[in-house]
């Protein structure tokens, strides 16, 4: 049972706590957004301002917590080094165990709010060798990430591509019982404390056949090349030989609603930046696969992954940060998974029961005799 996030996938439908996919994207902000996804009602004018304030507060990482990243391989994948440092927050805040403590979960919830940014922030920075950005307590919560990435890069912090940063997180902040918010329930049935379960959170979303699937299809399209090898690439589809990647969804059997606002942010992104090459390649696979018949009898329509990572790659973000992004805007539906988990006294320890389908009972055999 779940209050948070409402999907009809046949119907195309997504709504955050009632309200629309669409009239959040068009109206609202990624701080407003995340704040009625974990507490179930829009805020008012001085309980968002309060919001934003107490996620400003706690908008700076433990100086130990800079030298572990400084400590990472610079070649490594930022999601591996994410999920560790994730983790690592939690043996700073060891009072965030007290999950019983409404003040202490609120804390926590500020912190992982305003400093999975950071990580993520100050990871591509290292891997790049530039020196740390301060997080800039004057600008808004996307401004400040992409101030955190690219400070001084004028282009990159565009107002259309801090706005287009902020849409992709609110696209990106909840879908009910996916892979890694069932990880985070899973893991918050136990009861550790929520940055750990965020880190299990993140790994599932690493993974290819989920939040891994942006970065896979920036893979997908490089590879293919040209519009001339889309037919070819194709043929290996339908064989069953690659997968479209970008392309289907467990729930939706229609249209993802959030594609559409993904196509508008891409317009958005490449009126700044020039358009991307890719581009050409990423139209004429979702032409082909909303009308061949392979495509259209399994009911496979491009899901939020197949254009966020053009956007991304063109606002000047590496491919293995693609992930890192969606991280960054899922972490409050995250955390409103786990909240109301929390409050759902009824809940018990996640414990599957399993099918049997090993031996009967047999005796050890001597290694003399096997
Ligand atoms: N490309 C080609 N064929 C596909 C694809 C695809 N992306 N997805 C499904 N199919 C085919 C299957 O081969 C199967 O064909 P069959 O009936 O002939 O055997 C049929 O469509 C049904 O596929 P399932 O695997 O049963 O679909 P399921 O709902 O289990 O999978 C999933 C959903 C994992 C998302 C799958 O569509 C996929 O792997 N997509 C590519 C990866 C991707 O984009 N993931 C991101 C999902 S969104 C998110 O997590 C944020």
């Amino acid at each position: 049972k779940s209050s948070v996030t409402y999907i009809d996938g046949d119907a195309g439908i997504l709504r955050y706590r009632g309200y629309p996919i669409e009239q959040l994207a068009e109206s609202s902000s990624q701080l407003e957004v995340s704040k009625l996804l974990i507490d179930g009602e829009l805020p008012s004018k001085e309980e968002l301002s309060k919001w934003i304030s107490d996620v400003k507060e706690h908008n700076s990482v433990p100086e130990e917590i800079n030298n572990i990243i400084k400590a990472f391989p610079v070649s490594s994948h930022a999601m591996g080094a994410l999920t560790s440092l994730e983790a690592a927050l939690s043996t700073f805040y060891p009072n965030s165990k007290n999950i019983t403590d409404e003040d202490e979960n609120y804390k926590s919830i500020c912190r992982l709010m305003s400093q999975v940014p950071i990580l993520a922030a100050n990871f591509y920075r290292h891997s790049q060798g530039l020196s740390f950005i301060a997080p800039d307590d004057s600008l808004d919560y996307s401004e400040n990430f992409l101030n955190m990435m690219f400070e001084g890069d004028n282009k990159k912090m565009h107002p259309d591509l801090v706005s287009a940063m902020d849409t992709l997180l609110i696209l990106h902040a909840d879908h009910e019982q996916n892979c890694s918010a069932s990880v985070m329930r899973n893991v918050g049935s136990s009861e550790p404390d929520p940055f750990s379960a965020v880190s299990a959170a993140t790994a599932a979303l690493y993974g290819p056949l989920h939040g891994g699937a942006n970065e896979a299809v920036l893979q997908m399209l490089t590879e293919i090349g040209s519009v001339e090898n889309i037919p070819a690439f194709m043929d290996k589809v339908k064989k069953k030989e690659v997968k479209l990647m970008g392309f289907g969804h467990r729930v939706y059997k229609a249209y993802d609603p959030r594609a559409k606002y993904l196509k508008e942010a891409a317009d958005k992104v490449f009126n700044v930046t020039g358009t991307n090459p890719l581009l050409d390649i990423a139209l004429e696979l979702e032409s082909i696969a909303l009308n061949e018949d392979y495509f259209v009898a399994r009911n496979l329509y491009p899901n939020v992954d197949f254009y966020s990572g053009l956007i991304y790659e063109s606002m000047g973000i590496p491919k293995d940060m693609f992930t890192v992004l969606f991280t960054i805007g899922r972490t409050p539906g995250w955390l409103a998974q786990w909240k109301e988990l929390l409050a759902d006294k009824d809940q018990k320890i996640a414990r599957p029961r399993q099918v049997y389908t090993g031996y009967d009972s047999r005796d050890y055999v001597n290694m003399e005799s096997r």
